[in-house]
Order: structure tokens, then sequence, then C-alpha cells
């Protein structure tokens, strides 16, 4: 008999489209840059290559192409659906520099396809190892070994051990009743959450007392069945050790710089003062890793690894991340100055806050922001602070043009957008000042295809009817208001991005 080409992963029903700013190359950059290691960043028009395995529909590697002219963008995924739309897009966009390729990363490595392919300055996988079989995760090492050039970055996200332990059993539970009920995947996901819900309400005591599965448990009755059927219904999901994905990923010469969340990469922020003094008994990058992920469980790590580690002294580190410009990516309205972390809440201090704030008007190096308050940051800590908290990004080009392909794309993106009912979801637009992608839900986008046709915001009423006309009159209101909260908070910032015009 046949192998059926899914090869135990779920390819009966199509993932979820999002858009995830960890896959975005200045993301990757900053990672490199406060882990210590130096990085060639090409600019939107120079020539370089992105990599996207197991890309779904495509989204982050469309919008990482219509950002960046110059570049080489390859997006791969075996299921055909899934090619099928971001090939799509990108045809109706007219982007020429992104190619989707429908293959299977098991063998694509030795395809001739694979061999032709250019190598890659930044790879990103995103939900992809945890949930395929060791022979896909051979084949996708295997791949990196031959098409990561030296100096090249790669990303890769994954559930994560020892936090995902207490919902193994949970898991298990739901594939394998999952996999004995008849019909599609998304079906079998809810047979057997229902049952774990069963099961729990009738005392279960693993489900009862393990915390994680039974918050699981509950928060998973809110979410996409699309998305619960990938989650839970591949034949070879794993969680895995940083510690083991490390050992693979040397397989093709990578080592591990840091996290591409940048908060995470603060251990005054993660850990209290005894757990930062357990893990200073270690040089040992892995087994620090291992110590911050007892202390500290993540559940899907986002790890950073570099082709070719260019080491950098503080020193240099420093200077680097203080050429950095930030954007800010929120309204000064909304500026948040208390962070919650794992180790409690995180009150800035005054000169902190006075950086943040002047943060909050534009784009600024943060040499210059540190220049306001003079001795009272480091260039890693309010980087770190700014961009993990998520109200600023890391600008590529802060000052450049955005590219006509940039606006192909978002009108394609916002033009799909239909009602606000689907607002929910995440997903972005293309910005070349960032290099890649802004988050924004289908409502911005919706917003910013309308600005791009030449509209202004007086129109406003006109969108409001268009975008809630299957919601019901009594809804009509809450409908205006969230219109007018993302025209008076989102629209500056996508004029200062020049997503759309002045
Ligand atoms: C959870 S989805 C993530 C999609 C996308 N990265 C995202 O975050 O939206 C995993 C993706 O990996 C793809 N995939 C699974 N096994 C694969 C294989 N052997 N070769 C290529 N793609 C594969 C699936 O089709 C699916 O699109």
């Amino acid at each position: 008999m046949s192998r059926p080409w899914s090869n135990g992963y779920v390819a009966d029903v199509a993932y979820i489209e999002g858009y995830y700013v960890q896959q975005s190359p200045m993301r990757l950059a900053l990672a490199c840059c406060i882990g210590g290691v130096a990085i060639d960043l090409p600019e939107p028009d120079d020539h370089a290559c992105y990599l996207e395995l197991g890309c779904g529909m495509g989204i982050g590697a469309l919008l990482t192409a219509a950002a960046n002219p110059g570049w080489q963008v390859t997006a791969i995924d075996y299921n055909p659906a899934h090619i099928a739309v971001g090939a799509g897009l990108a045809r109706a966009a007219r982007l020429d520099n992104i190619h989707f390729v429908e293959a299977d990363l098991s063998q694509f490595a030795e395809s001739a396809e694979g061999r032709a392919m250019p190598a890659a300055d930044f790879v990103s996988m995103h939900g992809l190892w945890s949930w395929v079989s060791s022979d896909v995760r051979a084949g996708i090492v295997r791949l990196l070994a031959a098409k990561t050039r030296p100096g090249g970055v790669v990303h890769v996200s994954y559930n994560a051990l020892p936090a995902w332990q207490g919902a193994i059993g949970m898991q298990r539970l739901v594939y394998e009743a999952g996999i004995r009920s008849a019909g599609r995947s998304d079906l079998q996901a809810q047979t057997g959450l229902t049952l774990t819900r069963d099961i729990k309400a009738a005392g279960g005591k693993y489900l009862v007392e393990s915390p994680l599965a039974s918050d699981l448990i509950d928060t998973t009755s809110a979410m996409a069945a699309e998305y619960l059927s990938h989650e839970f219904m591949s034949a070879h999901w794993a969680p895995a050790f940083h510690a083991d994905v490390a050992a693979a990923m040397a397989g093709a010469k990578l080592d591990w710089v840091a996290s591409a969340n940048p908060l995470e990469n603060f251990n005054e922020l993660m850990l209290t003062e005894e757990q930062r003094a357990l893990l200073d008994r270690y040089n040992d990058p892995i087994m620090r890793e291992l110590i911050k992920d007892t202390c500290f469980p993540r559940q899907l790590r986002h790890d950073v690894f570099v082709r070719g580690a260019r080491r950098l002294s503080n020193e240099e580190r420093d200077a680097r991340i203080a050429r950095l410009t930030l954007i800010p990516v929120v309204s000064p309205g909304e500026l948040q100055t208390t962070l919650h972390v794992p180790a409690g809440k995180a009150e800035m201090s005054d000169p902190l806050k006075n950086m943040m704030v002047a943060a909050m008007r534009g784009p600024a190096t943060i040499a210059e922001l540190l220049a306001l308050e003079p001795g009272r940051s480091t260039p890693a800590e309010l980087i770190g602070v700014l961009v993990g908290s998520n109200q600023c990004q890391v600008a590529l080009s802060p000052y450049g043009l955005q590219p006509t392909s940039a606006d192909r794309l978002n009108r394609v993106l916002g033009a799909r957008v239909r009602s606000i009912a689907e607002a929910k979801t995440s997903s972005g637009l293309a910005s070349s000042r960032l290099g890649g992608g802004l988050l924004a839900p289908p409502l911005v986008q919706f917003i910013a295809d309308r600005l791009l046709s030449g509209e202004r915001e007086d129109r406003a009423d006109a969108w409001i009817e268009q975008l809630s006309a299957d919601i019901l009159p009594e809804k009509r209101d809450k409908v205006r208001e969230v219109v007018n909260a993302a025209i008076e908070q989102r629209v500056p910032i996508l004029r200062q991005l020049r997503i759309v015009p002045e």
C-alpha cells in the first residue's frame, strides 16, 4: 500500500492564516544583536534570500517579499491547499520575487528543485518542528545544512519541555479518541476534546490536577477548529527540550543565539535574583537555557540560530544596538510603562519612561533615546523593553519609501475583508520601513485598502455600513466604536510607516 502523502500530519483541513512577528527578518537580526552575534542586514533592494519552511498560507513570506522587492523569497509547504492560497495572493499582488513550492521537506533537500535553490540569509519555520515525524525533521536539517549561507540566521519555533510535560497525556487522549472517530480531523479534534472535558468533569485526577492540561481543556473551547486539528491531530507531535533542538541544529552547523522574543533574553525580567545566581553557575548556553526553562517554563519557544557565529564583545554589541532605529507600532495614548513579565510586574523607572515616551514620537535610534537620560539605561535594556513589549519595532529602512509591491499586496489583503466579524484573527500588512510585516487584524487591513484606494477617513460611515452588513442592528454601535478606535489609533501608525499615504 502506498504511504499517504501527509505522513501523519493533518492535511484534510487547511490551517489558519496568520502573521507572527518573530518570523520577521528584523526580529531575527535583533535577536542576533542581543545575543552578541554580528549579522549583515540587507536593505530592501539588496539581493538577499528568505526561506520559509512549512509556510502554510505563507502570509509572513508574502509580507517579507512585498516589503523587500530586491529579495528572493521561497515558501515551501507540502499541502497544495495552502500553496494554492499563498501563490494565488502572490499572483493577485503581482509579486515576482516570491516562489511557492509544493514539496515534502523529508526529501526536498535531495530534489532537483531543492539543489537549485539559492542559499538563504534568513530561514524561518513556525509551528512545524514539533508536529512532524523524525524523517521530516531530518530532512529539514539536511536542507538547512545545504541551504543556509555562512552567517545566515534560522528561526525555529516549537513546543518545549518541560513546559508541556503536564499536558502530554491530554494531547494523547485527544489524538487517540480523535482517530477512532469518523470524519475530518477538525471534527476528530473536537471529539477528543469533548472526551477530555467529560473526563475532567467526572473528576479524572490527571486532567483536574495538571494545571496545564486543565487550563488547555478550558481555553481550547474558544479556539478555531482548524487550529485545533493541526495542534492535536498530528500523529507525530512531540514537544522537545531546547538542548535536543540545539543538538539537531548542530547537524547543520547552526549555533543557538537567542530568543526571538526579546524580553526572554533579559534574565533580570525572567528570573528572580536567587534563580539568576543558579544560572550563573554555568557559562554553557545550553545548560543556562535548561535552567531558565525549568524556572520559567515556556510552552512555545522561538529560537534563533546562526551558521557561523561572529561573536561581538559587549562594547561592540552595545554599539550595534545603539545604531538601530525604533519605530512605534502603538499610538502614544496606548503606551504601557508597566510590563507583565515572569518575575512579576515591572514598573519602568522614570528615566526609562521618558525614553519610552520619546520613542512614541517617531523614528529614533537607540543612541538618540539614551542621550535623553545619560547613564540611566543600556542599549540592550531599552530595545528589549520597547520591542519586547510590542510597542516598537526595529526599522530596516526607517525613512525609506513604500514600494509599489507592498501597496499591491496590502490592497489584495484588505480587499478580501468583507465583515467586521472577521476582525478577530491576526494577520499583517507589508511595510518596507519595517523590512517585513506589521501585525494588523483584518479590520486594519480593510482600512489600509480603503486609504490606499484614495479614500479618506471621512468615508468612515460607508466603511461601517459595509463592514456590518451581516451584523445585528443592535450591535452596529459597537461596530462604529471599534472602527473609530481603529481609525484614531492605527491610521497614524499606518501613515508613519508609509503603509498608507499622508
Ligand atoms: C501548524 S502549520 C504552520 C503554518 C505556518 N508556518 C503558520 O505558522 O501559519 C504547519 C505546516 O507545515 C506543513 N507541513 C507539515 N509536514 C510537512 C512536510 N513534510 N513537508 C512540508 N510541509 C509540511 C503543513 O502543511 C502546515 O502548513
